[in-house]
């Protein structure tokens, strides 16, 4: 297939963050691409964070208002997209797999446009390689033009070519953009794009772009928009929430946001990611002063280790952070709190990863995302030494998860014979005649009940059974 480039990806230019506004841009459709996808579905695989399940979200939206209907077959769309994840090897793994099954539909089917979209296009090695290797992706785009779909669709259309438009500029804020929920009780609301703190294993700042905040009106009026339509709870979405209002320069951080958005009658507000140097006394007053925001925080440690922390470029110690836990909970004593954690970053020793260890339980987390480092292109530590196996990364990988899971069923066994209110998600996949929800404190909870008007309502349950993974309860009248 011949190549249109419109943009290729440059680290170099991703890694660039200039002293000047951010614009806003509000989504325009042109009425030339108004009937594009007339008669057509589509389906788009989306990888990787709650980010992406928004942006998704966004293209699914543009995709429909051009007249594209969702696929009941997902694999055998009119347009299939997939929105990459690039955060760790094994994510890109998996999406070099989905594509090898998509090049067989492809060839049963020439007219099927397949994009790739998201994180990994941003990556240069991942775009060189599209390119030579997988000649039946029609259109590869990134995180910042996602806006442009229909003309980037129109395009292929037309010119029967691979058209390749990826933008490694700090990003724009896209605003008025149609947008499909997936839900209809919970929604995602970005309340600010990228991620200026290059903690040195990761690609997001990257593949992100600047760290940029939405005009607290257009956040507060879309959550209004949500409560209004039935939404009874909402995620706050960042790389690292805890920065929000900062390029803004208004004083107004996200402890302000949090107590607006207590106003607006949402039920329930969760927030992801916090930073724990940016986690300020405003935004912990916040947790314990407003009814909506919720009891658990996912507050990423990374590493037990002081040295290893400042080689990630964390800017804080664990003294720090146990500080900040300890000052939480006295706000917030019931809080439930999870973390990310990552075992052998480059030359970790043994004594660093029992530090790791040592931390884990002071800090009682009831859950947490452990990941073995993986090496990112472009990134300080991709050039750090690293003489650690792999075979002693994954045992510290499997101890750490021992701990990990004490956690979990510790953060359960706490809830036993009380009665916890759940937001009803749908029937369980956990066995015939149950249904299943999240707790305030985003514990996962069965119960016995085929009633589906239950879904998106708040119900109380009575805790029977605490395991690892959930919690089983009985229905209260
Ligand atoms: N912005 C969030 C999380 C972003 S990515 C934060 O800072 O907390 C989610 C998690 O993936 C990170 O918290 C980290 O634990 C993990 N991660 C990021 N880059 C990684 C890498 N190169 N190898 C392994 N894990 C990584
Ligand atoms: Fe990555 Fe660090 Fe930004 Fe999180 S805060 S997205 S780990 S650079
Ligand atoms: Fe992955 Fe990009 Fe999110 S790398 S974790 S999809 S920001």
């Amino acid at each position: 297939m011949k190549n249109i480039k419109l943009a290729m990806p440059s680290l170099k230019d991703a890694r660039m963050r200039k002293n000047k506004k951010i614009p806003t841009i509000r989504y325009h459709l042109d009425e030339k691409y108004q009937y594009l996808g007339k008669g057509k579905t589509y389906s788009i695989f989306t990888y990787g964070c709650q980010g992406n399940e928004a942006d998704s979200e966004v293209m699914a939206g543009i995709l429909e208002q051009i007249g594209y209907v969702k696929s009941l077959d997902a694999m055998n769309a009119d347009i299939v997209i997939l929105n990459t994840c690039a955060i760790r090897e094994n994510a890109e793994q998996r999406i070099w797999g989905v594509l090898g099954q998509l090049k067989g539909k492809k060839r049963e089917n020439p007219d099927m446009i397949v994009g790739i979209c998201g994180c990994m296009p941003q990556e240069e090695n991942a775009t060189n390689k599209i390119l030579e290797s997988y000649d039946f992706i029609d259109l590869v785009f990134g995180t910042h033009n996602k806006q442009n779909l229909p003309r980037l669709i129109y395009e292929a259309y037309m010119t029967k070519s691979k058209v390749v438009e990826v933008i490694s500029s700090e990003g724009e804020i896209l605003e008025e953009a149609p947008k499909i929920r997936e839900l209809h009780h919970k929604a995602w609301v970005n309340i600010m794009y990228g991620c200026d703190e290059f903690c040195t294993y990761c690609i997001v700042p990257y593949t992100r772009g600047k760290e940029r905040s939405r005009a607290k009106e257009d956040i507060i009026q879309e959550v209004e928009t949500l409560v209004e339509s039935g939404y009874s709870e909402i995620t706050l979405l960042g790389q690292n929430v805890n920065a929000y209002g900062k390029d803004l320069g208004s004083g107004y951080t996200f402890g302000d946001l949090l107590y607006d958005l207590d106003q607006t009658g949402i039920q329930r507000i969760r927030f992801t990611t916090s930073h724990p140097r940016d986690l300020d006394e405003k935004t912990m007053q916040a947790m314990h002063d407003c009814k909506s925001v919720m009891p658990h925080l996912h507050l990423p440690v990374q590493s037990g280790d002081n040295e290893i922390l400042k080689k990630m470029n964390r800017k804080y110690t664990c003294e720090e952070y146990l500080s900040k836990v300890r000052r939480l909970k006295e706000l917030v004593p019931d809080l439930a709190l999870t973390t990310d954690i990552i075992v052998g970053f480059p030359n970790e020793t043994e004594e660093q990863f029992q530090n790791t260890i040592k931390l884990v339980e002071a800090a009682e987390f009831e859950g947490a995302y452990t990941f073995i480092y993986s090496k990112r292109e472009g990134t300080p530590a991709a050039s750090m030494p690293d003489s650690i196996s792999e075979q002693e990364k994954h045992e510290r990988l499997t101890l750490l998860n021992q701990y990990i899971n004490k956690g979990y069923l510790a953060g359960h066994q706490r809830f036993l014979n009380q009665i916890v209110e759940v937001l009803v998600d749908g029937p369980s996949k956990n066995g015939e005649g149950m249904m299943c929800g999240y707790t305030k404190h985003l514990k996962l909870t069965h119960f016995k009940s085929n009633d589906l008007s239950l879904v998106g309502k708040m119900v109380k349950v009575k805790i029977t059974e605490a395991k690892t993974w959930f919690m089983i309860g009985e229905l209260c009248e």
